[in-house]
């Protein structure tokens, strides 16, 4: 089989070339194939097809894609379109919003002249604070690992549900950056690492850590409740794609069963939160977070790979069957134990405080 053997970078920015150098997502694990996107549509089409994926990456490559933007038309008109057609491509992850309000609070005001230099530093900064971020957040949760092996003198097992990793973001990912600090500083893990149907975002997040030698098992998503019940799950470490001041969460679907059998087996359950996938806007959650709903076809049919290596889809239900495939849910503040952020952790109730 030819899996690919070892990960690469998520985004890579060549300011010479005006390219923007992506992993196509669509086919991880099985095959790493490079992208390049030369403007804002081909980034559109990227995040709208998950060749590029999760929340910090989609801010990190809408930005770039309005700096290719402003490289080919500088004017208003062409700021707006491209600003709106990439706010289109996703709706639940905050930090795609996010992301193209930072571009356009500096390049609104600006002289068009200087628009395309001016967008494509800020970009790179969104890209490059991002590997800092998530190395803060790392450190917070590490101390979460670190004093249950203080207690229990071995191996901490963590649960994961789809991919937070460093494909999700530019580096380190969120809930996987503390993962490999731990192994860094020789604490002993396991990582239980969830399918996450449809998409199966956790074979990427299996490739990354099998990479990384962080020893993990992969389950089927219905096998994470009867772990905790059993007692071999230690932490629950979810990623997120928009927290609303009241601390409800929105991340992939799943991700709230996961967080009622924690609170039933009361299983600490942490959220990994960069500031960039916070609403400020937003007090609630349940209900108001917009829940993208994708194709039945991803539900229809699944992809793996044939023995002689070609990447291949098969048919599990005809074309003509009823499906519904809501890509996220929302968990509500209330079975959360912490939100994990790079300025520290915060109980859900005390995030509101905390913002200001
Ligand atoms: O649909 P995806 O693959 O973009 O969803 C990804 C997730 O839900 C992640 O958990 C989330 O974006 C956090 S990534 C650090």
């Amino acid at each position: 089989m030819k899996f690919a053997e070892k990960p690469y970078k998520s985004l890579v920015a060549d300011a010479a070339a005006t390219r923007v150098h992506i992993v196509d997502q669509t086919l991880l694990p099985f095959a790493v194939e490079h992208r390049a996107l030369a403007n804002w549509q081909e980034v559109a089409e990227a995040i709208v097809n998950m060749r590029v994926r999760g929340a910090p990456l989609i801010g990190v490559t809408a930005a770039f894609g309005v700096a290719l933007a402003m490289h080919e038309d500088a004017t208003d008109a062409s700021l707006a379109k491209c600003l709106r057609a990439l706010e289109a491509t996703r709706p639940t992850a905050v930090n795609l919003a996010w992301a193209l309000a930072r571009m356009a609070s500096l390049l609104q005001p600006a002289d068009p002249a200087e628009r395309a230099d001016l967008s494509w530093a800020e970009a790179e900064r969104i890209r490059q604070d991002d590997v800092d971020i998530n190395r803060r957040i790392g450190q917070h949760a590490l101390a979460l690992i670190s004093s249950l092996y203080a207690k229990h003198q071995r191996p901490i097992n963590i649960l994961t549900h789809c991919n937070a990793g460093r494909m999700a973001c530019v580096d380190w990912g969120t809930a996987t950056a503390p993962l490999y600090l731990a192994q860094q500083g020789g604490i002993p893990i396991h990582v239980w690492v969830e399918e996450t149907r449809p998409r199966n975002q956790g074979l990427i997040t299996r490739w990354e850590l099998a990479d990384a030698g962080i020893n993990c098992t992969y389950l089927a998503d219905n096998a994470g409740g009867h772990l905790m019940q059993n007692g071999d799950v230690d932490l629950v470490f979810v990623g997120v794609d928009r927290v609303a001041r009241n601390g409800d969460v929105a991340n992939k679907i799943g991700t709230y069963l996961k967080a009622l059998a924690a609170h039933d087996c009361s299983v600490p359950f942490y959220a990994f939160a960069p500031r960039s996938s916070i609403d400020v806007g937003l007090n609630i959650g349940v209900g108001v977070i917009p829940i993208e709903s994708r194709s039945g076809d991803e539900v229809r049919l699944i992809r793996g790979i044939h023995r002689d290596g070609t990447i291949e889809e098969v048919r599990l239900l005809m074309p003509d069957a009823a499906v519904t495939n809501p890509g996220f849910d929302v968990t509500p503040a209330r079975l959360i134990t912490g939100l994990v952020t790079e300025d520290g952790i915060f109980a859900p109730a005390a995030l509101a405080a905390a913002l200001g």
